[in-house]
This record gives C-alpha cells, structure tokens and sequence, in this order.
C-alpha cells in the first residue's frame, strides 16, 4: 500500500497539528529532524506484535536519536493506571526527560495508553501518533482524546491532548486480521452515515475490492474516512455539540457490551448493532425512510457485521443505557441519522420508543 501520494491534513484545534496520510514509516526521522531541533531522546511504546512488523522500519529512520522500545502486552484491560505506573518507572529508568519524545505505534490502546502517559509525564511531553489498525487511523488518533480505564468505567482518566502529528502508513494495515479491520469498518461507515453520503455509496460499490484489501482503494477509503473525522474535530475539539455525533451507535453498542461483560462479541460487532438499532430509532421518528433503514443493514451486512443480536433482554439493555455518561439530568442522549450522510443529536426519545428500536434488534 506504498502506491499513495502523501497528503498531509491540518487539524484546526486550540493547538493545531498536522495529519500525514500515506506517509512511510521510515520516512518519520527526516520529518522529526526537519520540525524539532531539540529532541535526542524517544520513546516508542508499542505492542510486541507491531513492534516485531514494524519498528526496524520506524527506527531506519530515527538513527540520529537514542531509542528505547517499551512494549506493553496486548489488551483493553492494560489502558490501566497500573500499566501507566509501570511505563513511568521504565521511562525514568531509560532517563526520559521533559526533551524526550513518545512514539505511540499501535491500535487505539496504545494510542490512548501512550498518549496519557505522554500527556502527565513531567507535566506533559511530546508526542506523535503512528497508528497501525483501521480503527486507529480513520478514528482514535484524530482528535486528541488520550485515557485509561478505572474499574468505574472506560476511559474515565483522561485528557485531551494534541499529538505534534499524527503519522499515518496505509501499509502498516496489511497484516491486520480481519477481525480487527472490521472494528474500523464499523466506525468506518459511522463516519458515512453521519456525514458523508458519498462515502456511504463508495462502501457499497467498492465491496469486492475492500474485502480483498486492494491498496489504493484502501488508500481512498481511510482517507476519505479520516476527512470525516478530521471535518468534524476540527469544528468541536472538546465535544461541546458535533463532535458528539461520532458517537452514533455507541449508546446501544456500549450497552450490548456491558451486558454480554465484553465477552464474545468485538467492539465493531457491538457499535454495528448499535448503528441499526439507531436507524430504527430514527425510522420510528420520521428521521428516516425505510428504504435507507434497509441500505444500512445491507451495506453492514454485507462486510460480515452483526445486525442484530441473540439471546438478550430488552429491559436490562434499557436499564444498561441509563449509566451512559453522556446523559443529562436522567434523559438519554442519544444520536441518530437523518437520512444516510447525516445525524442529530436529541434527547427527545422516550424509554418506549427505545425499547421497541431495541426489539428489532434482539433475536
Ligand atoms: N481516543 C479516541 O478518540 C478513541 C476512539 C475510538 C477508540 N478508542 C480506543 O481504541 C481502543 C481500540 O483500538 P483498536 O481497535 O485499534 O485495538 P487495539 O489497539 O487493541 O489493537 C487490536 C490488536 O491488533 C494488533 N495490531 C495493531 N496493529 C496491527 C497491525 N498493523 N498488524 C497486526 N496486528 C496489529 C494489536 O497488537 C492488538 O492486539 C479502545 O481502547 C478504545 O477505547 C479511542
């Protein structure tokens, strides 16, 4: 996937910074030589598994500096305060300094992991985002939301802090299994849904050559899907309204999780479901025809995710929803689409209502 041209994106936030889509990972080095003078000291944190694919290529490039690789096992459950004791110890024991940089190369735990650890350590360091899922490069490292888990909930310790860029290789993407490509097609047509029309069609010509993974479509697809992501945080950094709309799906999709205790069913399979049960939500309000309810659960379908889900109750799903920390003041707040290219934010759905989009999806 080296075919594509590098395109490099501004995010407009209180601090901008730059997204480079189509980037090489070797070519990250003469970017850093290039932008900072003062850096002699980087960290990369990563995954063992990413690591063995992907840091040779990444430090080809970084032979000017002194490296230390920190690897953390794989898992939602090391977004944890524990895992970020542990990272300080070893950083000070590599001599990281307020100079030093954080190269966070992974999925979106590493990201958020790397990224809070960068953003407390000494009060703050450098950072650079490499992400190395779907998932990751259309989403989670755009837009500078960084945290751990507490056993109170997901991502309840964080903050919002900006990467000095986010460095994109489409061609990291190969090697992922497909199981975690569909957790980025999940937010993936999220991202259509709620802003892009266009983009929805796109996934539903382009179904041949996305399942087999053709590099320039790829190319195409992450980024036409980061656009949508970028549009969106660059008009709402700190989620105060639009931003809010990323969100589509995960209300329900949280609740599926919880409910099933995050066994046996991945993120994506929850926020599909999550997708279609808003659909019908905004079917029951007049927000959307039933034909685009249809084209939504064809086009999920269609790449293998979960449109509806079996054996769980309705009731304790609604009673799940109650602890989103989205709510205000006792009302659910949830996102709809309007149309297929377009979402609102409301807070006009009653229990009943919810509870019959629930059974459309409950089997
Ligand atoms: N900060 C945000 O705005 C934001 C947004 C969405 C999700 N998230 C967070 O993202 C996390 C999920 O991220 P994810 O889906 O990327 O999962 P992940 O980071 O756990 O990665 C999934 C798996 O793929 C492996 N992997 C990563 N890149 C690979 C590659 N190129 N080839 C082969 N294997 C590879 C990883 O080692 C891991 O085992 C969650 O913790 C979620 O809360 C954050």
């Amino acid at each position: 996937m080296s075919l594509a041209m590098q395109q490099k994106i501004e995010i407009a936030a209180d601090k901008p910074y730059p997204v480079y889509l189509g980037s090489s990972l070797e070519g990250l080095g003469e970017y850093l030589r290039h932008q900072f003078d003062d850096i002699e000291h980087i960290l990369i944190v990563s995954h063992q598994v990413v690591a063995d694919l992907y840091a040779q290529r990444l430090m080809k490039g970084l032979q000017d500096y002194r490296i230390n690789l920190l690897i953390v096992p794989a898992g939602e459950e090391e977004k944890s305060l524990d895992r970020l004791s542990r990272l300080t110890a070893e950083a000070l024991g590599h001599g990281t300094d307020r100079k030093s940089l954080v190269i966070a190369l992974g999925g979106g735990v590493i990201g958020d992991l790397a990224g809070f650890f960068a953003s407390i350590f000494m009060r703050g360091i450098r950072l650079i985002q490499v992400p190395t899922t779907l998932l990751a490069q259309v989403d989670s490292s755009i837009g500078g939301k960084v945290a751990v888990n507490h056993s109170a909930g997901k991502n309840i310790l964080g903050a919002f802090y900006p990467p000095q860029a986010v460095w994109t290789d489409f061609s990291t993407l190969e090697s992922l299994p497909w199981e975690e490509v569909e957790n980025g097609l999940a937010e993936s047509i999220k991202h259509a849904l709620i802003a892009d029309g266009d983009l929805f069609q796109f996934f539903e010509n382009e179904q041949k050559p996305i399942k087999h993974r053709d590099c320039l479509i790829w190319s195409e697809m992450v980024t036409r899907s980061s656009l949508v992501k970028i549009r969106i945080v660059s008009q709402d950094e700190r989620e105060q309204g639009i931003r809010a709309l990323l969100n589509l799906g995960h209300s329900f999709g949280h609740a599926i999780e919880t409910e099933m205790d995050y066994r046996g069913i991945t993120h994506g399979q929850g926020v599909s479901v999550g997708i279609v049960a808003a659909a019908h939500l905004a079917f029951a309000k007049g927000l959307m025809t039933s034909a685009e309810v249809d084209r939504v659960i064809a086009l999920l379908n269609s790449y293998g995710l979960l449109t509806k889900i079996k054996g769980l109750d309705s009731q304790n799903l609604l009673h799940k929803m109650q602890a989103d920390k989205k709510n205000q003041g006792g009302r659910k707040i949830l996102i709809l689409p309007q149309g297929i290219g377009q979402a609102l934010v409301t807070k006009e759905c009653s229990d009943s209502e919810i509870l019959a989009a629930w059974k459309q999806v409950l089997f």
